[in-house]
């Protein structure tokens, strides 16, 4: 969104999120222009089921629900890796492709660690052979990018949106142990490491999440 006419009050807000480490980067985040954040799941709030057709869509459906039920302003989030040769997917179903049929379980040294009920080197895995199956013209396209979206929702029905950016090339094997998700196989723009093998602080610095909050920041303070 470019034509932002709301800005963000001092005062609590809602993360509609239950992951305690997005929660907390987006409280240091927001903390220095007065915003106390309060998490989905201190409020006991449910995580609604993810039926857009977009990041975007996905990120306010969040956002929608947590300041429909709390009447309080709302954040939501939602992100996911795009791979050119794949049509842009596996996008919002990211996190959906590392879903665990216990077939694989990974050594915990090995890059795409485990989160849950999550198996990302299964993801990352699914990634490499679908490209590799589009045949040896199309498999030389690797390029790749991270999108998060954020949405910001008001009790009143008002949102406003902000999409963040990375590109960059893939890689196999994956590499390093640093990050989550899919970060081992992706090697951003103008740099040799992959997101899983550069210090945590300097993947932070060039994220699409970094990207997003700079815009929200930008525009809502
Ligand atoms: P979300 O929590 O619904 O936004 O899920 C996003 C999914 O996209 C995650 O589970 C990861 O698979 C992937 N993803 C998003 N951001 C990143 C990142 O910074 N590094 C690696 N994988 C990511």
């Amino acid at each position: 969104m470019t034509e932002v006419s709301r800005k963000l009050e001092p005062g609590r807000l809602v993360i509609a999120s239950h992951n305690k480490g997005k929660i907390r980067e987006i409280a240091a985040l927001l903390g220095p222009h007065g915003i106390e954040p309060v998490s989905a799941a201190d409020l006991d709030l449910p995580e609604p089921e993810e039926t857009g057709t977009s990041f975007i869509d996905n990120a306010d459906l969040k956002a929608r629900a947590a300041c429909d039920l709390s009447g309080m302003v709302a954040l939501a989030d939602d992100s996911g890796l795009c791979v050119e040769a794949l049509g842009n997917r596996p996008g919002i179903f990211s996190a959906r492709w590392a879903l665990n049929g216990n077939s694989h379980v990974p050594p915990e040294d090995e890059p795409g660690h485990v989160e849950g009920d999550r198996d990302f080197m299964r993801a990352m895995q699914r990634v490499h052979d679908e490209i590799q199956a589009l045949g040896p013209e199309a498999a030389e396209n690797l390029n790749a990018h991270f999108v998060c979206a954020l949405a910001v929702v008001w009790p009143d029905g008002h949102s406003e949106w902000f999409e963040g950016r990375v590109d960059g090339t893939l890689v196999w094997p994956p590499r390093g142990t640093n990050g989550f998700g899919y970060d081992p196989m992706f090697v951003p723009a103008g740099h040799d490491q992959t997101f899983g093998e550069m210090d945590p602080d300097a993947k932070h610095r060039i994220s699409h999440r970094a990207d997003a909050f700079r815009k929200l920041v930008e525009a809502l303070f």
